[in-house]
């Protein structure tokens, strides 16, 4: 029996596959993306409530371009074509969709559109609003059966639908903030055209998910590699809640963490009848590094490194019959859909060894998108300083320091990065940057305290805004929270005298500084 209805999004190769599914899920209705190319027997298996159909950057002339097998048509399921997705929609159905002609009907950006509030897509919203566009082409001919619902001034046909199969196309891009009701939109598409009941929720999926481990592991035992990021945690919270001394969480503390961190993590974890193993592994890790200042050179010896203290761990333990791992939805999304993956440059260092004798992986978070998993830790009663916990990069503060490492170095930094966090949350700015830190520059510079010269250490402020870590900007840090900043380090922080805040954006340059 399927457990929750689901939406199918077939994916044309556009940009915002992944955003059209977790604004479906905001909806409490749960959905995938599969590429446009799965067989028709597939899609029926899954027995979809509804189907949308993302952009893409084709046009649906082009003899190469992206087609899904017609018999989606068949099946009695509303369908909901965006942008590529509608005109391939017109197209397939017998519509005719040609280049725009002119300049005027080629249409890019922000839109004064106005809506047909009798179609069900628009039902209860205003009839003029802004939509977000960018599609070149033009439907000449409509297929047999769809009216027009929604027109722009360049444009007769912004949206076309055929209410009696429950067919609805726009030429726009409701799932982009842009849009002006978009979210409302797609709630009417999946409400009033799929009549979705709102199953999905992660007090739901908790329930469901300890079920499904229990009933898996039987009397096994798990293993899981805990980092103290936000999946590791809250998948260990998960196993930990389904099977409680049958798990083993190894928490490799490198000594490259942040102030205080390691403590947090640990006492996360304190509430449940785990075997929870703290290997305080710092000393070994910084002996390593002595003398390396190479990035690569850095990563590569705390990589490896990593997987040793982790084997030796393992072994220790003995008999390991699952090991569990954080994968989330949008690594699935990417390794899986072939056209328009996107291949990580950074793998963890939690990457694990292959040698360590497992019958099965676990992957309990391969659902869920990252402010679900979120909300499932919420759900699992984890602090709100693990479930927001920003990225934090598996070699940690080891390229955050410029140059070798040593422990007062780390000392340095830890505190000055501190401070930075706490006047970030003092400004109450922390949800409105993505990853704020402080690098310790390896450059010394002359200063002035009290009647003494000094010459110390630079520390870099860095703070960026992203969606996705690929490109980023930096942040607009009011001037004077970042003046609180300056003065709160170079007076409580021995060995800086001097504080900078990088405006560069990615690219050119990266968010960290190694
Ligand atoms: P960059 O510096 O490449 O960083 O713009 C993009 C995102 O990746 C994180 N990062 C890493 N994460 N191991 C990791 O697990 C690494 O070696 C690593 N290097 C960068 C970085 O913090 C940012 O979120």
């Amino acid at each position: 029996m399927q457990e929750h209805q689901l939406v199918l999004i077939l994916d044309f190769g556009g940009q915002y596959n992944q955003l059209i599914a977790r604004r479906v899920r905001e909806h409490n209705v749960y959905c995938e993306v599969k590429s446009y190319k799965t067989p028709l027997a597939e899609i029926k298996a899954m027995n979809p409530i509804g189907i949308i159909f993302t952009g893409g950057p084709g046009s649906v002339y082009e003899a190469d371009s992206p087609k899904c097998d017609s018999g989606v048509f068949e099946l009695g399921v509303p369908v909901l074509g965006i942008c590529y997705g509608c005109q391939l929609m017109a197209a397939v159905l017998g519509g005719e969709v040609t280049p725009a002609v002119n300049d005027s009907a080629r249409e890019y950006g922000k839109t004064a559109t106005v809506y047909d509030t009798g179609c069900l897509l628009f039902k209860g919203l205003p009839t003029e609003g802004v939509s977000w566009m960018s599609h070149g082409d033009y439907m000449a001919k409509l297929p047999d059966g769809f009216k027009l619902a929604a027109h722009s001034a360049a444009c007769p046909n912004v949206a076309i639908a055929d209410a009696s199969r429950g067919f609805y196309g726009v030429q726009f891009h409701p799932e982009v903030n842009h849009t002006e009701n978009g979210s409302a939109m797609l709630r009417n598409f999946l409400y009033e055209i799929c009549h979705a009941e709102g199953d999905w929720t992660m007090e739901d999926f908790k329930k469901r998910s300890i079920a499904a481990i229990r009933e898996k592991v039987g009397d096994g035992q798990v293993l899981l590699a805990l980092s103290g990021g936000v999946d590791s945690s809250v998948a260990a919270a998960l196993l930990a809640e389904a099977v409680g001394q049958q798990l083993t969480c190894v928490f490799v503390d490198h000594g490259l963490l942040r102030k205080n961190e390691g403590d947090e993590v640990e006492a996360a974890f304190a509430r449940w009848d785990i075997n929870f193993v703290r290997v305080d592994a710092g000393a070994r890790f910084l002996g390593k590094l002595s003398g390396v200042s190479d990035p690569e050179t850095k990563r590569k010896i705390i990589g490896e490194e990593f997987i040793r203290v982790f084997e030796e761990e393992s072994h220790k333990i003995g008999r390991v019959d699952y090991l569990v791992q954080g994968t989330i939805y949008p690594d699935v999304i990417e390794s899986g859909l072939g056209d328009a993956a996107v291949i990580k440059s950074h793998h963890n260092v939690g990457g694990l060894p292959e040698y360590v004798d497992f019958k099965e992986i676990i992957e309990p978070l391969r659902q869920l998108f990252k402010d679900e998993v979120r909300q499932l830790g919420r759900e699992l009663e984890l602090p709100e300083y693990i479930v927001m916990r920003q990225p934090f990069p598996g070699p940690g503060l080891a390229i955050r320091i410029i140059g070798d490492i040593t422990e007062p170095k780390l000392a340095i930094l830890r505190e000055a990065d501190f401070i930075f966090r706490d006047e970030i949350a003092n400004a109450g700015l922390d949800s409105a940057m993505n990853q704020y830190f402080a690098v310790l520059t390896n450059m010394r510079s002359v200063g002035v305290m009290g009647d003494g010269r000094t010459y110390d250490y630079t520390l870099a402020l860095r703070s960026v805004t992203t969606t996705d870590f690929m490109t980023a900007d930096w942040a607009r840090i009011p001037y004077d929270v970042l003046d609180r900043v300056s003065v709160r380090i170079v007076n409580e922080v021995p060995h800086i005298n001097r504080v900078v805040y990088d405006i560069t954006s990615k690219p050119p340059a990266t968010i960290e500084w190694e």
